[in-house]
């Protein structure tokens, strides 16, 4: 049995992020998507709303879990006795940073493989930090994401701009 873990931040969730754990769903017996709880990036959304917003996302995938956790992804992975990270790869862009994160884990455990899922086309400029500033403007999100996270999303946004508005 091949367990693969994929971490990240998912502040919230994307069409990207959904494509790559579905994919992986297919290539793996079982997936297991490690929600970063001790992010330096400051969250919109506390760990548990992130957990929560990806279990109501991939309800209908069977062999994929939805788990927060600290500290390192290989620690991580070591922990869910899984034998590969996975992450997906959007454009040249992400790939510096990918490889530089992928080489560090080798180091780190080189029992721990990275695989790259190249995300769909449909997908390739999607990310959560654009989905959060288009919400921010009110433009249209049915692009980014399914409804119920754009739900949460403008929710949050509300809520933001309610506490601004009494803290002054
Ligand atoms: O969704 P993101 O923010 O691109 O995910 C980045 C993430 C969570 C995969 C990365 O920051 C990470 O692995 N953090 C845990 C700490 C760690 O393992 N660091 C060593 C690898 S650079």
């Amino acid at each position: 049995m091949v367990t693969a873990v994929y971490p990240g931040s998912f502040d919230p969730a994307t069409y990207g992020h959904l494509d790559v754990i579905r994919r992986a769903s297919v290539s793996f017996d079982r997936v297991v998507v490690g929600v970063l709880h001790n992010s330096a990036k400051s969250p919109l959304f506390s760990v548990e709303e992130r957990v929560n917003i990806l279990k109501k996302a991939t309800r209908d995938i069977p062999n994929v879990i939805i788990k927060p956790f600290n500290g390192l992804s290989v620690n991580f992975a070591r922990e869910n006795e899984a034998q590969v990270i996975v992450r997906g790869l959007r454009a040249v862009t992400d790939f510096e940073y990918e490889l530089q994160m992928a080489q560090t884990n080798r180091v780190l455990a080189p029992d721990v493989d990275t695989v790259f899922l190249t995300t769909s086309l449909e997908y390739a400029y999607v990310s959560s930090t654009i989905m959060k500033e288009v919400a921010r403007f009110g433009g249209d999100l049915s692009k980014f994401a399914p409804p119920e996270i754009i739900q949460a999303l403008q929710d949050k946004m509300q809520e933001e701009k309610d506490n601004k508005e009494n803290v002054q």
